[in-house]
């Protein structure tokens, strides 16, 4: 998509619009158990949906993230601003010192629209993981793919009296990139919320972790430990020395 910058994806309509996903409470368990004593960061911690009450239990949870708006709606809930965010790509790990946990999730790995900037990422992750560290990644399966026709997809999300939304997605399997906007039409005029994924396979992010010294110990189909089979959509994968 040309011109296209990933943080055109978070900008101040979206942040005031995000809302929780459903999955919190059983995905701050899973990551409670792995954090331990703490710290924790995650990579692209937006609004603080996971962070917030992750950091609630007890543990000191930082964050990196792109988008100043999402950023800013974070440090404006109750105990945000006690959370130390840095600004910056979240493939360059931009934080000193290291962490019992790092996690990205809601398929964010898949915003680095490269193969080298996620390769980066697990190797700068590996650099900021103590020894007996945890690298925790949650990303959809693109077996969905399979079922597109002509590599293409459109989905009517609504259709009110007043508005029609609709998400509208192409696939370039070369560069294994969705490109995708959700578009408004309504009185106001036409909305557009463009976002752009470099998707991989589960065995490629294998070998990113393997690239960075790491290994994966354990993938399950979803936060609620779900057995990771051939029709997952998602998986949470752990990777570790
Ligand atoms: C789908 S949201 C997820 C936010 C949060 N992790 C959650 O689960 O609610 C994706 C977030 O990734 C951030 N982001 C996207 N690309 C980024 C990059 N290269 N570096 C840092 N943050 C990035 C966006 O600003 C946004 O806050």
């Amino acid at each position: 998509m040309k011109g296209y910058e990933p943080v055109m994806s978070f900008g101040e309509d979206v942040a005031q619009m995000y809302r929780d996903r459903g999955d919190e409470i059983a995905a701050v368990a899973f990551l409670e158990q792995l954090a331990g004593p703490g710290p924790a960061l995650e990579l692209a911690i937006g609004t603080g949906r996971i962070a917030l009450p992750l950091a609630a239990r007890g543990i000191r949870v930082d964050g990196v993230d792109i988008s100043p708006a999402m950023v800013d709606q974070l440090h404006a809930k109750p105990g945000g601003d006690q959370l130390s965010v840095t600004l910056g790509d979240f493939a360059d790990v931009p934080v000193l010192g290291t962490y019992r946990l790092i996690f990205v999730v809601w398929n964010t790995l898949f915003n680095l629209l490269t193969q080298d900037d996620q390769v980066r990422c697990f190797e700068n992750v590996a650099a900021h993981l103590t020894d007996d560290g945890s690298f925790v990644v949650e990303v959809f399966v693109p077996a969905f793919l399979y079922r597109l026709r002509h590599h293409q997809h459109v989905e009517a999300e609504a259709i009110a009296v007043d508005e029609v939304r609709l998400d509208v997605l192409r696939h370039d399997a070369a560069t294994q990139r969705l490109e995708e906007s959700h578009v408004s039409l309504s009185r106001a005029g036409v909305r557009l919320h463009p976002v752009v994924q470099r998707y991989a396979w589960p065995s490629e992010l294998d070998l990113m972790a393997r690239i960075a010294g790491l290994r994966l110990k354990g993938r399950w189909g979803g936060w609620d430990r779900a057995p990771f089979n051939a029709s997952s959509s998602v998986h949470v994968s752990v990777y570790g020395r």
